[in-house]
């Protein structure tokens, strides 16, 4: 059966499909091809979106604001400190606003329950740039690249170390799940993703048959062993900066340094992270820099990746 996924939202990966997950991969894959070769496409001509930031962005705005210029469209930011909206007015009200105005509303910011309400009551596809539970089209792009280098999602074994419950951690769980991935955390017991979502992906592993596996383990050595991928994220993400020191002191044996990329006994692991970076922290200076590393690949595929999203949700076809 064919995909359709217009008129919807994207706020977590859970609400998708492995098909449907497939298809923006595909399409993702067509944009970039077109961008790569000048190929103008221009799908998007005389819509506009409005992207709404809580927190700081380099990527997930850059991405948004070049993908929705490149396919035609008009794009607004509104910055934490741009908006009524949480202060003089209700989540609702914006989203009743924004809907009457804009084609598309990307927000990225503390609560996943803000991006669950603006989509209820916005009338229009709303896409979630990064919320404390969830970073749904960063996975996207992650996937595109795991692709990109391996051909394929299915039996690649994706090893996530470091902080093993925050929104990068728990999307690319999910998606491990339905794309048939073998997904491992290794992180220090405090840091273990929420059980409940665990037994979840466990739970879409079996539904959707996948072949999925998910491993937990708080040790770094054992927990990358075999991996095809290495990813780490922050060690405090946003909205955390008082816990910085004590994550640091936890997180030290988790740091993915030439020991660990060693210990995976690939000598072709690649490394990814979804950016930015704190070096000397979560990866060390001479892997950021070496031939396993892929994070720049994926910064730009969050562009294609966020095309392949707006074009799907708000395309007239
Ligand atoms: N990876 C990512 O979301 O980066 P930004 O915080 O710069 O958007
Ligand atoms: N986990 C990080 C991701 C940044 C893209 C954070 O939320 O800060």
């Amino acid at each position: 059966m064919g995909v359709n996924i217009r008129g919807r939202h994207f706020l977590k990966l859970l609400d998708y499909t492995p098909e449907e997950i497939r298809y923006l991969l595909d399409l993702s894959k067509e944009f970039k091809n077109m961008k790569r070769n000048g190929v103008p496409h221009r799908y998007l001509e005389g819509k506009n979106i409005v992207l709404l930031f809580e927190k700081t962005s380099t990527r997930t705005r850059c991405a948004f604001e070049v993908a929705g210029r490149d396919l035609g469209m008009g794009v607004t930011y509104l910055d934490p400190s741009g908006s009524q909206m949480g202060k003089k007015e209700s989540i609702e009200d914006t989203a009743r606003v924004l809907g009457r105005m804009f084609d598309g509303i990307e927000f990225r910011g503390f609560s996943q329950k803000v991006v669950e309400d603006l989509a209820k009551y916005a009338g229009v596809p709303v896409w979630n740039g990064l919320t404390d539970d969830y970073h749904p089209t960063q996975v996207l792009a992650d996937f595109l690249t795991i692709r990109e280098n391996f051909g394929h999602l299915k039996g690649i074994r994706l090893v996530y170390v470091g902080d093993g419950r925050n929104n990068v951690a728990n999307s690319l769980m999910i998606g491990a799940a339905k794309m048939g991935m073998h997904f491992v955390v290794g992180s220090p017991k405090e840091l273990f993703p929420d059980p409940a979502l665990v037994a979840e992906c466990e739970q879409i592993a079996k539904d959707c048959e996948s072949g999925a596996t998910i491993t937990v383990t708080d040790d770094p050595k054992a927990a990358v062993k075999g991996a095809d991928a290495i990813y780490t994220d922050v060690w405090a993400s946003m909205g955390e900066e008082a816990k910085a020191a004590e994550r640091k002191a936890l997180l030290q044996p988790y740091q993915v340094n030439r020991e660990l990329i060693e210990a995976t006994g690939n000598d072709d692991v690649i490394f990814l992270h979804c950016l930015p970076a704190v070096k000397g922290n979560e990866v060390t200076e001479d892997v950021f820099e070496s031939r396993h590393a892929r994070q720049f690949d994926e910064a730009e595929n969050r562009m294609h990746t966020i095309k392949a999203v707006m074009v799907a949700s708000i395309g007239n076809f």
